[in-house]
């Protein structure tokens, strides 16, 4: 059983954050008219509203940051360019992004020009998501049926909330495998430093860094937003518009376990690539929120699963985990944090999640409770009120 008081959220450092393209190519130009006073932003997004792509231009902040923010634009900009939406933007964003954190984003985006100028790719055909050479047939067919019943023949609910699947092609796990061997010796060649996932995995790269960024929102976009929709209606009924993408490994020379936590993830894709290895099986223990992180899990919560090449596990980013010792060979895992921005932001005006998390059902049905006895108590008291008023009123009639 693992130590409750170990578990932390993994925060993430600068490397973590969705916030860069790497090539930018063209500055937004100053429009008049647009940005000044009156016009308010939307506090519920228009999902009807189709965003644009920012990302060919030179921007202070993330292009998924514009897409997301463009649905919360009022009424009147939305048909305007996408320019003068970028610079209304932009304007709004440096009024309420703190210095430090735009600092943090214009060096991360040197960062990622650095690695992209000087990494030379070994194999370029996986930067590029081509779905018939990535994926299982079972998981393009269960995706391409796009209703619930496929969806849920393919991806086996092992227990509540943990789904798996078999999911990439032993080939592509196999170059992805060598692309992951020759960054690190690009690495190690060039004596670079890189930033690690996460704060918890000392081992292990970022893809988003070096250049899979597009090809893994699109896996997102097109893969794992459907299929979150329907297996977890409670956080994707809005969908999963950014990521944090990486790489984790586990052996000799490597990271050896993994302690108990939560990820900054609505949704946790985490597939195995390989190679040989004993060990390393996850253990799960529950979704909880951030006020019932600690609480203890009951038996039906309990699960382990072992990695199997090229199958996947997908799960809420806030099911509590951790991850065995590897105790032989070299274990190398995908993992992919599905963000979204909406749930966040409405995650802000909630104080309970009695929807998902069992702590806060537990606490309202103890608050339930509590109200049922209180109210009984005055019905019962007031009752007796009554009959001693009669006996009262009758003892002084007569
Ligand atoms: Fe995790
Ligand atoms: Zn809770």
């Amino acid at each position: 059983m693992c130590n409750l008081s170990r578990l932390r959220s993994m925060a993430l450092d600068s490397s973590g954050k969705q916030s860069e393209q790497q090539q930018p190519q063209q500055q937004p130009r100053v429009a008049p008219g647009i940005g000044e006073a009156g016009l308010k932003l939307r506090r519920i997004p228009n999902e009807e509203h189709e965003p644009e792509s920012y990302e060919d231009l030179e921007l202070d902040f993330d292009p998924a940051l514009y897409s997301s923010l463009e649905r919360h634009l009022p009424e009147q900009l939305l048909n305007s360019s996408r320019l003068d939406k970028a610079r209304y933007m932009r304007d709004i964003l440096h009024r309420y992004c703190p210095v430090t954190e735009r600092v943090r984003i214009q060096r991360h985006r040197e960062y990622r020009q650095k690695i992209v100028s000087s990494y030379q790719r070994l194999h370029e055909e996986i930067y590029s998501l081509d779905a018939s050479s990535f994926f299982a047939p079972s998981f393009l067919e269960a995706v391409s049926g796009k209703s619930e019943e496929s969806f849920k023949n393919t991806f086996v609910q092992s227990k509540s909330g943990i789904f798996t699947f078999e999911m990439l092609k032993p080939r592509f796990c196999e170059m992805l495998l060598a692309e992951v061997e020759h960054m690190e010796r690009w690495v190690y060649d060039s004596r670079s430093t890189i930033m690690r996932p996460n704060t918890l995995n000392k081992f292990g790269v970022v893809l988003d860094d070096f250049g899979f960024e597009s090809m893994l929102q699109k896996l997102v976009d097109d893969f794992i937003s459907p299929i979150a929709k329907v297996l977890f209606p409670e956080v994707c009924g809005t969908s999963l518009d950014s990521h944090h993408g990486f790489i984790v490994e586990y052996g000799k020379d490597r990271d050896v376990d993994l302690g108990f936590h939560v990820d900054d993830a609505e949704v946790t894709l985490n597939v195995c690539l390989g190679k040989q290895f004993s060990g390393g099986e996850l253990y799960f223990r529950g979704v909880r929120c951030d006020n019932h992180v600690n609480s203890e899990s009951i038996e039906e919560e309990v699960y382990d699963y072992s990695h199997v090449p090229g199958h996947a596990v997908l799960h809420r980013g806030r099911h509590r985990h951790g991850a065995r010792a590897t105790t032989a060979g070299h274990r190398v895992n995908l993992i992919l944090w599905c963000r979204s921005s909406t749930f966040r932001d409405m995650k802000n005006f909630q104080t309970e999640f009695s929807g998902w998390c069992p702590g806060c059902k537990r606490d309202r049905q103890n608050r339930q409770q509590a109200s049922i006895k209180a109210t009984t108590e005055v019905l019962k008291r007031r009752a007796a009120e009554k009959v001693l008023a009669e006996l009262a009123s009758r003892s002084s009639a007569n």
